[in-house]
C-alpha cells in the first residue's frame, strides 16, 4: 500500500477550495489535517470548522492528525464534521487505551502517533488496538522542518514489533517527506506519506504528488 496524504497546513488559505480541487485531480488517497493547540504544541491551526469546510470540497479520506491535549474531546465534533481517521499522540494521552476505544466505538479508525524522541516499544501495549501508527519524523509543531534521519531506526523497530504482535496496522511517517526520501521511506515499511511544503511550493503538484506514490 503506498498512500499519499497532502498536508493542508501547507496550503495557501486564501485560495483554499483550489488547493483541495488540485488534491482531488491528484493520486492522492487522504488529506492530512493538523489540529494543533498552542498547548501540545506550539503552534494553534483549526478545528471542526475547517474539517468540514475541506468534507464539502473532496471525497478524499480525511486523516486528521490531533496535537492537542485531551483530544478526547472533540472526538465527536470531528466525526460530525467529516474525519475519517483521527490520530492521536502516545505523549498526549494518560488514557491512550480508552481514547483509542473511543475513536473506533464512533466508527472512525484510530491512529497514534508517537514524536521523535519516543521509543517505538512504547507502542507496544496499544499496537494490538489501532489501525495506523504514525511516525513523527520531526517535532511535531510546523510545517517546513527538516527530516531527521532516526526515523529510519524507528521504521526497522516499528516492522519488528507489528510481527511481533502480529498487527496490521497501518504505517504513516509526518514531517519533512519530499522526493528525496519518499522511495526509502516506503522501502523501509511505511504506507503513507504526509507532505505539506514539497508538495504544496512544487511548480506541479499533481505531478509531484503521482511522483511521490511511484518513489
Ligand atoms: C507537523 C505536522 C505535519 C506537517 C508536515 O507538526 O504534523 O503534518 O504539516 O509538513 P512538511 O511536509 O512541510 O514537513
Ligand atoms: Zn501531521
Amino acid at each position: 500500500m503506498k498512500i499519499i496524504a497532502p498536508s493542508i497546513l501547507a496550503a495557501d488559505f486564501s485560495n483554499l477550495a483550489q488547493q483541495i480541487d488540485m488534491v482531488n485531480r491528484s493520486v492522492a488517497q487522504w488529506i492530512h489535517i493538523d489540529v494543533m493547540d498552542g498547548n501540545f504544541v506550539p503552534n494553534i491551526t483549526f478545528g471542526a470548522k475547517i474539517i468540514k469546510t475541506i468534507r464539502r470540497l473532496t471525497d478524499k479520506t480525511l486523516d486528521t492528525h490531533l496535537m492537542v491535549l485531551h483530544p478526547e474531546r472533540y472526538f465527536e465534533q470531528f466525526k460530525e464534521a467529516g474525519a475519517g481517521i483521527i490520530t492521536i499522540h502516545l505523549e498526549a494521552c494518560t488514557h491512550l487505551h480508552r481514547n483509542v476505544d473511543k475513536i473506533k466505538s464512533l466508527g472512525l479508525k484510530a491512529g497514534v502517533a508517537i514524536n521523535p524522541h519516543s521509543n517505538v516499544m512504547l507502542l507496544e501495549d496499544i499496537i494490538p488496538y489501532v489501525d495506523l501508527v504514525l511516525i513523527m519524523s520531526v517535532n511535531p509543531g510546523f510545517g517546513g522542518q527538516k527530516f531527521i534521519e532516526n526515523t529510519y531506526h524507528k521504521l526497522e523497530e516499528l516492522q519488528n514489533l507489528l510481527a511481533k504482535r502480529d498487527s496490521k496496522a497501518i504505517v504513516e511517517v509526518d514531517g519533512g517527506v519530499n522526493i528525496g526520501n519518499a522511495g526509502k521511506l516506503f522501502a523501509a515499511g511505511a504506507n503513507v506519506l504526509v507532505s505539506g511544503s514539497a508538495v504544496f511550493k512544487a511548480s506541479d503538484p499533481v505531478r509531484y504528488i503521482k511522483e511521490l506514490a511511484m518513489a
